[in-house]
């Protein structure tokens, strides 16, 4: 079988070698794509493969039409809104993706971006601690809970709101519940973002939410850039002038907020949360198993559609 590993944002080399030696061990052919500029070149490349690992590579329609013999896509990472699951579905295509795997990587960029951003991105302006500042932590998944756990050590006080955890569950993973989200951003100090890209929260974080955020608060988005309404956020930073946004993954207004609202807002340059070179072999080297175990034994634990 011909594997293809699909990446816009190219793993680390230590994750390609290691996701090579298990293709290769298993009897089939790795066939690599970095780099890429568009749709046309992995539509190009996908023509042959029976597998696919892919990261924040948009898996669509066309992309899957391009690939006849396609079995199987594995996006190693935790979010799948890259790709379209009823094309999958439709061409009879497995769907997968690789949860946890990547999440200590994402959690520490949170830390470190409440840390920058509290520490007035680094400039010799007097900043702030984290100490005694309370953290309220969007989802408390694989990596909110993370985000929880290293904040509880720098002593901050976490809260979290997850619709499907249990006050007991929230509690036992060291946060204290809170039960709306309304309640969630009031009383936040810092508010890191760890819901995933659906159509019932694109858009959803925006002027209400925001602007009821404490005094000098921070919202954290390590998740997806569609789960904030950027007029909404704009409009909150404008009336706000104590309030900060940073990101790794950049609104598409960040010139015009950055021209703005100048220090108050960072993005990094590209989505970096899970880009470790741990972070890419957990994630690439659980690709690269799940792809042979599902062709090995038809195992699809992990599968989405
Ligand atoms: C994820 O959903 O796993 C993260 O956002 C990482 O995405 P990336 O593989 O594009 O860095």
């Amino acid at each position: 079988m011909i594997v293809l590993l699909a990446t816009q944002k190219p793993f680390a080399p230590a994750a390609v070698q290691g996701i090579r030696e298990i293709v290769e061990a298993a009897g089939h052919t790795l066939a690599l794509l970095e780099k890429y500029p568009g749709e046309d070149e992995l539509k190009a490349a996908v023509a042959d493969a029976d597998a696919l690992i892919v990261r924040s590579d948009k898996v669509t329609a066309a992309v899957l039409d391009a690939a006849p013999k396609l079995k199987i896509v594995v996006r190693a990472g935790a979010g799948f809104d890259n790709l379209d699951l009823p094309a999958c579905t439709a061409h009879g295509v497995v769907a997968m993706n690789t949860p946890g795997q990547n999440s200590n990587a994402v959690a520490e960029l949170a830390l470190g971006l409440m840390i920058y951003m509290a520490r007035t991105q680094f400039t010799p302006a007097t900043g702030s601690e984290l100490l005694g500042k309370r953290l309220g932590v969007q989802a408390y998944g694989n990596v909110g809970r993370l985000v929880g756990q290293k904040a509880a050590a720098l002593g901050m006080k976490i809260c979290a709101l997850d619709p499907f955890l249990s006050d007991e569950q929230i509690q036992a993973a060291g946060a204290e519940p809170v039960h709306s989200v309304e309640e969630l951003y009031a009383s936040s100090d810092y508010l890191s973002i760890h819901i995933p890209a659906l159509p019932e929260t694109i858009g959803s974080i925006g002027y209400k939410l925001i602007s009821s955020m404490p005094k000098g608060a921070t919202l954290v988005n390590t998740a997806r850039k569609e789960v904030i309404d950027e007029q909404g956020l704009a409009q909150a930073l404008e009336e706000r002038a104590d309030l900060k946004y940073v990101a790794d993954v950049a609104p598409d207004c960040y010139g015009q907020l950055r021209e703005k609202f100048g220090e108050r807002v960072f993005a990094t340059p590209k989505k970096m949360g899970a880009q470790t070179a741990e972070a890419n072999v957990n994630a690439g080297l659980a690709a690269a198993r799940q792809i042979v175990g599902f062709f090995e034994t038809g195992c699809t634990k992990f599968k989405l559609n």
